[in-house]
């Protein structure tokens, strides 16, 4: 007999020891078989016709590709029915979408940006989905439509959050607030198998995740930092680093939870009412659950990112994630810096 433990098995037994409730059980494992669907769709690549643009554009003025709307239709469908979900939101859609009538409605919200980094589509790098989990707030009207304020929640209050990459293997890495399990799906059997028990971002680290185009932009303390890191052995921080950017967040936060390093995408001035290009609810925090939940540490630079109270779905905010060491360095930067330049603070 296998001693190979399925996410199935995992859950079940999470509901047992941890009294995860079943609801969420099932919700995981929704997710998942919609996740197992979009690594369907983007192995085909150009075989199956879903590769390149739309005309649309989502509310962030992106482009949409093919993909996009696929992947996110993929996780919609699944996860109208099951009676598990009060409502859904997606960094594809305006406004939240509501659970139809015609189908139970249960306690939780789902947020997911169902295909992260998609313009590696094209080219045949890999990508994600990433997805977090809230309780739906208690509310009178069960059957009235759910507007966005159910979903303006802190980071901390997520019960559960992940992520799917579709690259070489087709992994889920999954945080139920007890740590961080990895999964890999086995193609033959189509069930993702317990690979990586209890992942562990190391403190310290000697690499760096960051678009250094963008450096003429950025704030003092992100060149500071950037700076020390450039000079090496030689320079304050007296060791050599590394750098390492696909440009798609769950691949090189994936990497991170794997070897080490800081993942960094920083507010910087070309859109200067945007507080940073990454989105809060889609990306942010759920990626920050799972770097906490493996030892590691993410801010915006100031405060840890779960403390945020968003105040739109959409928000946006810069990026501070990975090995503890490094992330405390660049906060203590900015906080060094901030009481000088307190209007220049973003
Ligand atoms: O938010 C989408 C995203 O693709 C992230 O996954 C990634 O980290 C970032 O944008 C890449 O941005 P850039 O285009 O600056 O490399």
């Amino acid at each position: 007999m296998s001693s190979r433990t399925s996410l199935s098995r995992f859950l079940i037994e999470q509901t047992r020891s941890h009294q995860t409730p079943a609801e969420l059980r099932f919700l995981i494992e929704v997710v998942a078989r919609a996740c197992k669907m979009i690594n369907h769709q983007v192995s085909k690549g150009a075989l199956g016709g879903v590769l390149g643009s739309l005309t649309s554009e989502n509310i962030q003025g992106e482009i949409q590709k093919k993909l996009d709307v696929l992947s996110n239709e993929i996780l919609l469908e699944a996860n109208e029915w099951g009676g598990h979900l009060a409502a859904m939101a997606s960094e594809e859609m305006d406004e939240p979408y509501q659970i139809p009538g015609c189908f139970p409605k249960g306690s939780y919200l789902l947020v997911f940006d169902p295909l992260d980094g998609s313009s590696n589509i094209d080219v045949n790098v890999s990508v994600g989905t990433i997805f977090s989990v809230l309780t739906c707030p208690e509310r009178e009207d069960i059957c009235g439509d759910l507007a966005d304020d159910a979903f303006l929640q802190s980071g901390s209050k997520q019960v559960a959050a992940g992520y799917a990459i579709y690259g070489p293997q087709t992994m889920l890495v999954l945080t139920l607030g007890n740590g961080v399990k990895g999964f890999t799906l086995d193609t033959e059997l189509g069930s993702f198998i317990l690979t990586h028990d209890n992942m562990q971002i190391p403190e310290q680290t000697a690499e760096f995740a960051l678009n250094m185009s963008n450096e003429r932009h950025w704030q003092p303390p992100v060149k500071r930092y950037v700076d020390e890191m450039r000079a090496g052995e030689e320079g304050p921080l007296g060791k050599n680093y590394n750098m390492r950017w696909i440009a798609a967040m769950v691949t090189d936060v994936h990497r991170i939870l794997v070897r080490g390093g800081i993942f960094m995408y920083p507010w910087d001035k070309r859109e200067p009412d945007k507080p940073g290009k990454l989105r809060l609810m889609y990306e942010a925090n759920p990626m920050a659950m799972i770097v906490e939940q493996a030892g590691g540490a993410a801010t915006n630079g100031y405060e840890r990112i779960m403390d945020i109270e968003p105040s739109t779905l959409h928000e946006r905010v810069a990026v501070y994630m990975g090995s503890k060491e490094e992330v405390e360095r660049i906060t203590q930067y900015h906080l060094e810096w901030a009481p000088e330049n307190p209007d220049l603070i973003k």
